[in-house]
């Protein structure tokens, strides 16, 4: 069969990213233009910003990728975009440069949504093989997803309320740490001690997630210690948080697998929390001790890229599955 290249585009949130992938599973090449030292002067994305600078960003990242890639434009089948979910102005300017392309060039245009994106970024590790337990967990998402086959999910349990990348998120305002939250918790954690004592979060047999109440109690650690006139110790808070906010993913893991692991063919970690090592080292000892294969991208494609959407796009590709020129990009779109 003929090779496939499908040119993605991911500007979802505060990274303009284009990439070119052969076969839905090998990179030729990537361009990633982050926006994280803007916005870090604000402690957060402002959006505003965020989709000025895409449009600022978005041929400049285009120039660089066709330069690396020694492709051009006509050489691609395929133009993929992530339409949602994410930041709807940031995802516009995405949607519009994936119509013209496709409009200029007379190419297929593919909508792709975010978390598939995750998802199939393990694919450029090893094929996705199917069915599969897949543990997502990122700023939107906490869930555990039986794979049945591409594009065939059967979410077996999420959060009720915040997601994990939210909470740590939230615990780095909480702790003055800068933006981006999750990678400081992470830096503060790494250098601290197990000494705050945290509740563990939906303490059953369940599938759900729920992380308010670990939230909540580290929220309340911080009130109370000043109130008192007292310093907490950042690192051993972020330390205690940490342990049990994936000990709650890796616990949860565990019942799925033993309900499922005579079916499943491995388990797979998507989402920008995968990018943590100790999520990372966790979920690897519990593989271990279970027995069975598992598969986490590395790290420059665990945080937003279009790699891993061009990826998600093959399967797509392969069926026909193309939109028009009607395509609209989506703040909040179901995966499921
Ligand atoms: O998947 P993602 O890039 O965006 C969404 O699609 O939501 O995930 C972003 C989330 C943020 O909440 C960020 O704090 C978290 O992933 N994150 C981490 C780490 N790196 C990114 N959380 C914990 N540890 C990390 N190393
Ligand atoms: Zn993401």
């Amino acid at each position: 069969m003929k090779d496939v290249f499908i040119l993605g585009i991911e500007s979802s949130c505060d990274e303009t990213s284009m990439s070119i992938i052969k076969n839905g599973c090998e990179e030729v090449a990537t361009t990633v233009l982050t926006q994280m030292d803007t916005h870090a002067e604000y402690g957060g994305v402002v959006p505003e910003i965020a989709s000025r600078m895409h449009t600022e960003n978005i041929t400049i990242v285009l120039e660089d990728l066709l330069k690396k890639s020694n492709m051009t434009i006509d050489q691609v089948d395929a133009i993929a975009v992530t339409y949602g979910p994410g930041l709807l102005g940031s995802l516009l300017v995405g949607v519009e440069a994936a119509k013209v392309l496709s409009l200029v060039y007379n190419k297929p245009l593919i909508a792709t949504h975010h978390i598939a994106g995750h998802i199939y970024a393990n694919n450029l590790v090893k094929p996705i093989e199917f069915p599969s337990l897949a543990l997502v967990v990122s700023g939107g998402h906490t869930e555990l997803v039986l794979m049945e086959a591409d594009y065939k999910f059967k979410v077996l349990g999420s959060t009720k309320d915040d997601a994990i990348g939210e909470v740590y998120d939230k615990v780095a305002r909480v702790l003055d740490l800068p933006y981006p939250g999750g990678p400081n918790v992470e830096k503060y954690a790494k250098q601290g001690n197990h000494t705050y004592d945290l509740p563990i979060p939906m303490n059953n047999k369940e599938l759900e997630f729920s992380y308010s109440g670990l939230k909540s109690a580290v929220i309340n650690i911080k009130h109370n210690a000043e109130q008192r006139g007292e310093e907490i110790n950042k690192y051993d808070l972020a330390r205690s948080f940490q342990d049990v906010a994936i000990d709650e993913l890796v616990r949860k893991t565990r019942i799925a697998l033993h309900e499922y692991k005579d079916t499943i063919k491995g388990v797979i970690v998507a989402g920008g929390v995968s990018a943590n090592s100790f999520l990372r080292e966790e979920m690897q000892k519990l593989c271990n001790e279970e027995n069975v294969d598992l598969c986490i991208p590395p790290m420059k494609y665990c945080t937003d890229n279009a790699a891993m959407i061009a990826c998600a796009a093959y399967p797509k590709y392969l069926k026909g599955e193309f939109s028009d020129l009607s395509l609209d990009a989506k703040s909040s779109v179901e995966l499921y």
